[in-house]
């Protein structure tokens, strides 16, 4: 498969940040100020309380779309202060992101649990974005392909060819979160295409070059175009620069001139 045949999405996790008005004008001034244009996919996850507000902006365009951070393992029941899938898609989102690092490290998520929400999230038909990535000190001690080809296979090895085709993995090293340091292109490019290669071996070369990685961990209007020129790299998760609409839009902006030349 050529490369630029890929999905290519720039997405922007705003993790807990925001008031609904806020989150609100956010999303407004970047849609208002980003030409629509299929050939980038853009998403954004706002906290579950804007995710009603934030899907009627984005419902507006076809380039857009509105993922929750999180979700349940299951649909409905007693379990307080927990949102479902079947929540979720009931208020018009697309995506969930599931197995983000902060997940795994503040709430404590493994395999077996992240295999069970990806089973949730494809069983009320919205998209997961699977995120993995290793620590500084895994990343120190050489560990770090075994690590994100551990966290991939546990949680990919058993689904469906129809799950496949939808799946987007992104690949965010833990020490390059929120830390201002990112990963050099290389690095990225290196870990993408180690991501590739375990996808091809649990399921074949097609699906493996058919399914978008995202970097993820200080990417920036300064070091996104390079980070997107990598040939295994389809786009971004942006955390802190997809708070402002500016930088968001700047990034964007990147991922458009590679795709449109
Ligand atoms: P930063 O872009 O703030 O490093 O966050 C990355 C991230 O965690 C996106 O999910």
């Amino acid at each position: 498969m050529n490369t630029m045949s890929r999905k290519k999405i720039v997405a922007g996790n705003w993790k807990m940040n925001k008031t609904l008005p806020e989150a609100q004008q956010l999303i407004n001034e970047i849609i208002n100020s980003c030409v629509e244009d299929t050939a980038v996919q853009k998403i954004v996850f706002p906290p579950f309380l804007f995710l009603p507000a934030v899907s009627l902006a984005t419902g507006q365009r076809n380039d857009f779309f509105t993922g929750a951070q999180n979700c349940h393992t299951h649909d409905a029941g007693a379990y307080t202060g927990e949102v479902s899938a079947q929540a979720i898609a009931s208020v018009g989102a697309t995506y969930v992101l599931v197995g983000h690092s902060e997940r795994r490290q503040y709430f404590k998520e493994d395999s077996h649990q992240l295999k069970s929400k990806i089973e949730a999230v494809f069983r009320n038909k919205l998209v997961p974005l699977y995120c993995v990535g290793e620590v500084l000190n895994e990343r120190k001690e050489n560990r770090h392909f075994d690590v994100v080809g551990n966290q991939l296979s546990e949680v990919i090895k058993e689904l469906s060819a129809v799950q496949l085709q939808q799946l987007v993995i992104a690949y965010e090293p833990v020490w390059a979160i929120g830390t201002g340091e990112t990963a050099t292109p290389q690095q990225a490019e290196e870990m993408h295409a180690y991501i590739r290669k375990i996808i091809a071996q649990l399921h074949g070369e097609a699906v493996a070059e058919h399914i978008p990685l995202l970097y993820g961990g200080s990417c920036n209007p300064g070091n996104a175009a390079e980070l997107f020129s990598c040939p295994n790299v389809d786009g971004g998760l942006i955390g802190g620069a997809s708070l402002k609409a500016a930088d968001f839009l700047s990034i964007i902006a990147s991922i458009k001139l590679l795709v449109n030349n």
